[in-house]
């Protein structure tokens, strides 16, 4: 039974006949990390958000651990999903430790009594992101690398089996982003993300799901789905793909 399982959905903005996802088929397993690419405005952002119970789709299922999503609660997705956003919230007067802290809010109650074991959690989420320095520091006062991992350990200290992240390497420096996805790649969950970096995508996913326009155009593993015929249909560039000389995995250079 996998994960994450989304069949036959349709989706679409409150009153806007003109752009919809349509049937949308999508599946993570166990332990898989999957990867969502495709053009700005494709779906990407609202496909992430049926999958974290935030966009309701209008017809179509959505089962998480073999449960469907909308027979739950949203609490109880929050205790299965975490979410990292493709924007940053205002979190104003918030240190990095409080704005972790948060991450716990799902699970309150169930741990009463437990405070020392939960401050353990987010000391060592902070320390994963290496954030453990900034940890009195002002959210609002972080760069944006630094707010993108301060939320990140924001996600783990929820101790989701479904971790979705929205372009989750967008802000980060070459050396924090293959270390996040090294990182993320190394733990005991599940990962759906958007990506707009084709060869961080080639590099780190089991499978690519390619949207364009609403709907899913190809999915499977990096070497099935990244040709230069697809990216031409789907980017509308032009590139050379080739494979990495060390790693193997297919390799983008954009014909500029
Ligand atoms: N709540 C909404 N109301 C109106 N239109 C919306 C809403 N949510 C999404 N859309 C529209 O749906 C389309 C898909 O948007 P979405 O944010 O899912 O794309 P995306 O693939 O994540 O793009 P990007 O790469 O720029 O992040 C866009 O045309 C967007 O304007
Ligand atoms: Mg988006």
């Amino acid at each position: 039974m996998p994960l994450l399982q989304i069949e036959g959905l349709d989706w679409s903005p409150h009153g806007a006949r003109h752009w919809s996802l349509q049937d949308i088929a999508l599946r993570v397993e166990e332990g898989e990390f999957v990867g969502l690419i495709g053009p700005n405005g494709s779906g990407k952002t609202s496909l992430l958000r049926c999958a974290y119970r935030a966009n309701r789709p209008e017809r179509g299922s959505i089962s998480l651990a073999g449960e469907a999503l909308w027979q739950r609660s949203a609490r109880w997705s929050a205790q299965h999903v975490a979410v990292v956003l493709q924007e940053f919230p205002e979190l104003l007067g918030l240190s990095v430790r409080d704005v972790v802290a948060m991450g716990r809010t799902p699970h309150q109650g169930l741990f009463e009594g437990e405070r020392h074991e939960e401050a353990g959690l987010i000391e060592r989420s902070l320390q994963e992101v290496g954030m453990l320095a900034l940890a009195d520091a002002d959210f609002l006062d972080l760069s944006g690398g630094e707010k993108q991992r301060a939320l990140l350990a924001r996600a783990l200290v929820q101790q989701p089996r479904l971790l979705i992240l929205d372009e989750p390497t967008n802000h980060l420096d070459p050396r924090y982003q293959i270390e996040l996805l090294r990182h993320l790649r190394s733990l005991p969950v599940s990962t759906l993300a958007s990506f707009h970096d084709l060869n961080l995508a080639a590099a780190f996913c089991d499978r690519l799901y390619v949207l364009a326009n609403g709907r899913l155009v190809a999915e499977g593993s990096p070497e099935q789905v990244l040709n230069a015929e697809l990216l031409l249909h789907v980017f509308g560039v032009r590139a050379l793909v080739d494979r990495h000389p060390l790693a193997g995995h297919p390799r983008i250079t954009w014909i500029v």
